[in-house]
């Protein structure tokens, strides 16, 4: 499955919704997450995300492996999001700061 890691968090332009043919993203307050049950593994969601937060599974940065689980965890919690929604205001100042795991909203 896809996994979105931490760049994500406070930036969730949704973009990737878009694309995905199995609509597996789950949206939270700040953070989307992809049900690695429901994702086929298409990798079109990949290059549409404006901050580069979508990676295959065994792409994961060690340091966020965390995310693998968390996305599942995080999916089965959350509702389906199938469109396309105005990303936050200021989505475009977090892109790119790290370790943002501490703002993310449940
Ligand atoms: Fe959807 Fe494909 Fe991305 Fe999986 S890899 S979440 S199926 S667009
Ligand atoms: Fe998040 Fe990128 Fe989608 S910022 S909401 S994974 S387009």
């Amino acid at each position: 499955a896809f996994v979105v890691l931490d760049n994500c968090i406070k930036c969730k332009y949704t973009d990737c919704v878009a694309v995905c043919p199995v609509d597996a993203f789950f949206e939270g307050p700040n953070f989307l997450a992809i049900d690695p049950v429901i994702c086929i593994d298409c990798g079109l969601c990949e290059p549409e995300c404006p901050a580069n937060a979508i990676v295959q599974q065994d792409k994961v940065p060690a340091e966020q492996h965390g995310f693998i689980q968390l996305n599942a965890e995080l999916a089965a919690l959350w509702p389906n999001i199938r469109e396309v929604k105005p990303a936050p205001t200021d989505a475009d100042t977090w892109n790119g700061v790290p370790d943002k795991l501490q703002y993310l909203a449940i």
